[in-house]
């Protein structure tokens, strides 16, 4: 393990069908002036919305609510949510959805008492906050980002054709507590569980790919990528298999709340560019990744080569009896190519609703990472979009 690195995440996880029993426990230790935060009508479809109420109400708890936040939050969101808040003197924030309504709850809780545009502040300078910061817990409905247990905020600016994430180093941004029942993922439509899976499986090879020490981190990354290929396989096959939707759920929390980034330098350069293809487009953020994916790690794959063998070998089962490394990695690379075919995901940047004449604000949105095994320059990041474009991978 290279490096010096502290570790704490007080996030505190309640699991399983029976989870939103401690949902009175939890709420009892804040305050009364609570901000509900919610999508765009999936929980009134589904009674999480009325199971919800039902506790804040027999607690007496006073709710304001703030409904219609959607996929990929807006600064327009957020502002008009700030205003809701400060209006409702908020003292809590309850978001009941997924990753997008927990990143906007997040951000809200930064920004209601933040004197400054928070996308200034928080997306543009990327500060840290010097305000109180309103505490926030979750009930989560969709897996995939980990946000229910780390402290990063997604938040686009359409206009500016920009979608920026800000992990916050202030623990205080973490949810102060996460319930999951994974039963209440089941009515997802498949695409966005697909879509859910490809995330979680990214968030772990973007941490994977860097390094070349001996590292721990490695190691339960590879086990966490097996367990989520696994379960993946019977899920898209019977999406009512409890078993492997609470394993997809679990391993979508331990891929992002940065414990398999302990020692590692980290990559992100597939979240960077999706991030970009989603706000030119307002595209599903795992279609985003699942689109630009191969073409990327086709690209880097001779600069971190034996990882990639290892890779093959650990998460894939390739045998490199009488392989190159190189022939051995293509192998692994391929084998992922299939998987991700058996998911359904979207392949090439076409499927996500990308047009020729969208590149050029693609390319100039894409920031550049300089954590993986090769730092791209403005020109790669063209070629790697253009490949991503081709109709077939
Ligand atoms: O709006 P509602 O009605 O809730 O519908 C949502 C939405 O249309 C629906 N949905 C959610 N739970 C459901 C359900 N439909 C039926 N039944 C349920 N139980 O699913 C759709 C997508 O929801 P969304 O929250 O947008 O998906 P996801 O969890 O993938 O979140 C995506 C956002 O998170 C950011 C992304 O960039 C994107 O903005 N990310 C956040 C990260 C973090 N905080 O660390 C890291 C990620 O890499 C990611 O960037
Ligand atoms: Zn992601």
């Amino acid at each position: 393990m290279l490096g010096n690195f502290s570790y704490c995440n007080p996030t505190k996880l309640y699991f399983g069908e029976d989870a939103l029993d401690n949902l009175s426990v939890e709420l009892a230790k804040y305050g009364d002036r609570v901000v509900l935060v919610y999508g765009s009508g999936s929980i009134k479809k589904n009674g999480i919305y009325d199971s919800v109420m039902g506790i804040l109400s027999s607690l007496g708890k006073d709710v304001a609510e703030i409904p219609d936040v959607m996929p990929n939050p807006t600064i327009h969101k957020l502002r008009e949510g700030i205003q809701t808040a400060r209006e409702h003197r908020a003292d809590f924030i309850l978001a009941v959805g997924g990753g997008s309504v927990v990143d906007y709850a997040k951000a809200l809780s930064v920004s209601i008492h933040c004197e400054e545009d928070p996308w200034e502040k928080y997306y543009a300078r990327f500060e840290e906050p010097s305000c109180e910061i309103v505490p926030v817990g979750v009930v989560l409905t969709m897996t995939g980002t980990g946000s229910e247990m780390n402290a990063g905020a997604v938040i686009t600016y359409p206009e500016q054709k920009l979608k920026i994430g800000h992990v916050f180093a202030d623990e205080a941004v973490m949810p102060k507590f996460s319930i999951l029942n994974p039963r209440y993922t089941m009515s997802l439509p498949t695409y966005q569980m697909a879509a859910g899976i490809y995330d979680i499986f990214n968030h772990i090879c973007e941490q994977y790919f860097s390094g070349e020490d001996d590292n721990t981190s490695d190691y339960i990354s590879e086990g966490l990528m097996r367990s989520v290929i696994y379960s993946s396989r019977i899920a898209v096959r019977n999406p009512e298999d409890y078993e492997a939707r609470s394993n997809i759920m679990w391993t979508a929390t331990w891929a992002l709340n940065t414990l398999t980034a302990k020692g590692k330098s980290t990559d992100w350069m597939v979240h960077m560019l999706g991030q970009s293809v989603g706000a030119c487009g307002n595209a599903t953020h795992g279609m985003t990744l699942s689109a630009v994916s191969l073409p990327y790690y086709k690209f880097i794959m001779p600069y971190g080569i034996k990882k990639f063998a290892r890779f093959a070998a650990n998460v894939w089962g390739v045998d490199a009896e009488g392989k190159t490394e190189e022939q051995a990695a293509e192998e692994g690379l391929a084998a992922m190519e299939g998987w991700m075919k058996e998911l359904g995901l979207a392949m090439n940047l076409s499927e996500v609703g990308v047009t020729p004449d969208m590149m050029e604000d693609i390319v100039n949105g894409t920031l550049i990472m300089e954590g993986g095994y090769k730092v791209l320059s403005k020109e790669d990041v063209r070629t790697v979009l253009n490949r991503a474009m081709a109709e077939d991978m």
